[in-house]
């Protein structure tokens, strides 16, 4: 949405004069400088009772360096590392002047680096460290649930990277042996731990949306420009020295190659969808509830490098076989579906690789008002002026929480915010946490305290389970543009204890 400075800024501060309006956090009581991080007051944690948990991290790459560089020392000691790129290996500790990746060394100094065991694989990391009790995966899609599962039946629990898995089937093996195994499985869907989408969130379930029928969510990048592919990575000089002779097949991958261009293979990836979609339709099914969607369609295509001369643009020889650029069209129950089955609310995603004037999120069209979540970082929100009252991109906002039927935004009097908000946006700090760190210290928390239970009773806000329902929209969205068809979802599916998949259903293989 194209809105200008002023109205972006009235949009934010619309947003947090209307969390400090509804909002029933303990910080707007005056505590909030008693906790140290919001994660804790926001997901229900505290400090660790007892010692650090013994961590070790598998996969050391561009998400590997993150969660390094984001994890919580007071809540995980890091023993070892596994990587089966020497160069990655060498970047968890010296980071790579981003500063997203500052590398260990920065983050917890020389001495304790030198502690730090490294090894090339996760087997070898398993076989000499029993002491560890968590391991934390961030590898290529193709191969989370073989170390996953490797991981719990060495007795560890897990926190492993989005997507889930490469396939349904995959993803229900892995919450099965972790029940087996009795270890906690939390999935890197970083937006449960989001302060921004849990206010956002309390915005929308609080009813100050009115009904929302439609969300439009995208992840929009340009790669156009000459070597602006960041999943065409090249091949590193140290990796193809260090690796000629190793067996790469024995690790799941035909070749260096496709090692590091994993994300442009079927065999190693799973496109748009699973590595970017995959985050969007989390959020949206969060905003609907958690509620599991009805049907999926869509169009995928190589349209831009598949057609000679354009994607060529970079001179790099390309293999792809991934689309790159993705539409979808998802039906979700609205909140009263089980009365009428009318009541559907429809979600577009999109994903395109040639434009990033709109880069990511999701906008929330309600009968009330709109919210505009913008690259973790944002949240704006307007009022719908139907009621002859100002509204839309220009007019700032209350909420009056006396209504009969529920709080509702009204248009705001006067042209500033509101004491509240501005100690709301004091209380919630500067920069946005996307919410790793906050995930890393729940899962330790969560193994201190022996908490298995469900995210209701203050267990993981991820698990196996959830996860696998952002993994079954963003698969069966590839099934559907890759047969070219409107797929009706199966609640046996979702289900753990089912063996039913969409990739083995013969509706949909048909
Ligand atoms: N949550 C997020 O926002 C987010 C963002 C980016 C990536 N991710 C996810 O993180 C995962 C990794 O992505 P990436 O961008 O870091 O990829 P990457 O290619 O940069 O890194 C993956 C690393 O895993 C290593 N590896 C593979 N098999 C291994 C094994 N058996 N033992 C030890 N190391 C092994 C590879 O050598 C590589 O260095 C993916 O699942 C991706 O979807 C999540």
């Amino acid at each position: 949405m194209n809105l200008s400075p002023e109205e972006k800024k009235i949009g934010q501060d619309n947003y947090k004069e209307a969390v400090a309006g509804l909002n029933r956090r303990a910080f707007l009581k005056g505590t909030a400088a008693a906790v140290p991080g919001l994660g804790g007051l926001y997901f229900g944690y505290s400090a660790l009772n007892g010692s650090p948990v013994k961590v070790g991290f598998i996969g050391t790459g561009d998400e590997g360096s993150v969660l390094l560089t984001q994890h919580p020392p007071k809540y995980m000691d890091i023993v070892a590392i596994a990587d089966l790129r020497p160069s990655n290996r060498k970047r968890a500790f010296d980071g790579d002047g981003n500063e997203n990746r500052v590398g260990l060394r920065k983050k917890l100094g020389a001495e304790t680096c030198a502690k730090i065991k490294t090894y090339a694989t996760h087997k070898e990391l398993l076989e000499k460290h029993p002491e560890i009790e968590a391991v934390v995966i961030a590898v290529p899609l193709n191969v989370h649930a073989q170390i996953t599962i490797d991981c719990l039946e060495a007795g560890k629990h897990v926190l492993c990277e989005k997507l889930m898995a490469h396939n349904v089937t995959e993803c229900k093996a892995m919450i099965r042996k972790a029940e087996e195994k009795k270890k906690l499985l939390a999935v890197g869907h970083q937006r449960h731990y989001s302060v921004l989408y849990e206010n956002a969130n309390d915005l929308v379930q609080g009813g100050l949306l009115g009904d929302i029928k439609f969300i439009r969510a995208n992840w929009h990048r340009n790669n156009s420009f000459p070597n602006k592919d960041s999943w065409n990575k090249p091949v590193g000089k140290e990796d193809i020295a260090t690796l000629k002779d190793f067996d790469f097949k024995q690790w799941g991958f035909d070749s260096l190659e496709q090692l590091v261009k994993w994300r442009l293979f079927n065999k190693t990836g799973g496109g748009l969808m699973a590595e970017l979609g995959s985050h969007q339709l989390d959020a949206c099914s969060i905003f609907l509830g958690k509620k599991h969607p009805l049907a999926i369609q869509g169009y995928g295509g190589k349209n831009f490098y598949g057609v000679k001369g354009l994607g060529s643009i970079d001179k790099q020889e390309d293999h792809r076989e991934i689309d790159d650029h993705v539409y979808v069209t998802l039906e979700f129950p609205g909140k009263h579906y089980e009365e009428d089955k009318n009541d559907i609310v429809v979600v577009t995603y999109s994903s395109i690789n040639t434009n990033a004037m709109e880069p990511y999120g999701e906008t929330l069209f309600g009968s009330r008002g709109t919210m505009i979540t913008e690259l973790e970082q944002n949240v704006m929100l307007f009022k719908e002026g139907g009621d002859g009252t100002p509204g839309g991109p220009g007019a700032r906002i209350e909420v009056d929480p006396a209504k009969k039927g529920g709080p509702v935004l009204k248009t705001s009097d006067t042209n500033a915010p509101s004491t509240a908000a501005v100690s709301t946006a004091g209380a919630l700090g500067g920069k946005v946490s996307r919410g790793y760190t906050e995930e890393m210290e729940h899962l330790c928390f969560c193994i201190r305290e022996n908490n298995f239970e469900s995210r209701e009773k203050g267990g993981l806000r991820c698990n196996g389970t959830h996860a696998m329902g952002d993994a079954i929209m963003a698969l069966t969205a590839n099934l559907a543009m890759k047969k070219k068809k409107r797929i009706d979802f199966k609640e046996s599916w979702f289900d753990p204890k089912s063996d039913d998949a969409p990739e083995t259903d013969p509706q949909v293989l048909a």
